[in-house]
């Protein structure tokens, strides 16, 4: 399977002075840990990483010291996520059929769930990783007055690996491109071409590292998987 990995992002929101996947949790970078996560499902074969130039020097050092023996395309990322996994549609080998695509920042993702996504993605056209929600949401208005309660049962939250049927993923990218839509994950993209996406049961752990208290959470996780 292949693995498209969203890795040009810029960080805002953990406000570092850089990318913030080149941060350390433990002994290694964010990106890292995908990378090695990545390495470890059997079901991954070919892992294109999404990432700006500027970035290429650290990431090819990170990727020569953990000795992975996949191969690794670097891709160049866009302006967008959107932007970014448009490019690694563009970039995939010829013969790729299916495509997982997983962001860098999801670093504690188990290999177990790249590769229930990969045995999932044969026998749908489109998929996500999500988890029902626990917290009761509320829908707000602009001046903070909520406007209704959706029913939780209903509410899962999006994760990836997001699987898609490269074909059709492209042309949903096309399409949004002329239609202008900005959508935060792929998933979007299909729903609003009216193509079914399928969710696959997400794993708890496998939280964005965003913020840095979300660097602590992280930091907690891989301790107590033994890191
Ligand atoms: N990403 C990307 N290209 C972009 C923006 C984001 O490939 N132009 C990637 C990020 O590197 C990350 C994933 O998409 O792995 C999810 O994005 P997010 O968590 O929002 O990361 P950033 O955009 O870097 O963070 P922020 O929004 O806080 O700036
Ligand atoms: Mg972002």
């Amino acid at each position: 399977m292949y693995l498209l990995i969203p890795a040009a992002g810029i960080g805002k929101r953990m406000g570092s002075n850089r990318n913030k996947l080149l941060l350390k949790v433990r002994s290694q970078p964010i990106i890292a840990w995908t990378l090695l996560a990545a390495q470890a499902a059997s079901t991954i074969t070919w892992i294109g990483i999404i990432s700006q130039p500027t970035d290429w020097p650290d990431l090819k050092a990170i990727i020569a010291d953990l000795k992975l023996t996949k191969p690794v395309e670097f891709i160049l990322g866009g302006s967008t996520r959107q932007e970014s996994v448009y490019n690694g549609l563009q970039a995939l080998p010829a013969d790729a059929e299916q495509v997982l695509i997983h962001d860098g920042a999801r670093c504690l993702i188990t290999p177990d769930l790249f590769n229930s996504c990969a045995q999932a993605i044969r026998e749908c056209r489109g998929l996500i990783a999500a988890i029902p929600v626990k917290d009761t949401i509320k829908v707000v208005d602009g001046q903070g007055i909520i406007q209704s309660t959706p029913d939780r049962q209903k509410l899962w939250a999006a994760q990836t690996p997001q699987g898609f049927d490269v074909k059709l993923l492209k042309q949903c990218h096309a399409e949004g491109v002329r239609q202008g839509w900005e959508v935060t994950d792929d998933a979007a993209l299909f729903e609003k071409c009216g193509i079914q996406v399928r969710i696959v049961e997400g794993e708890e752990t496998n939280l964005k590292v965003t913020t840095p208290q979300d660097l602590a959470i992280a930091e907690f996780i891989l301790t107590s998987r033994g890191f």
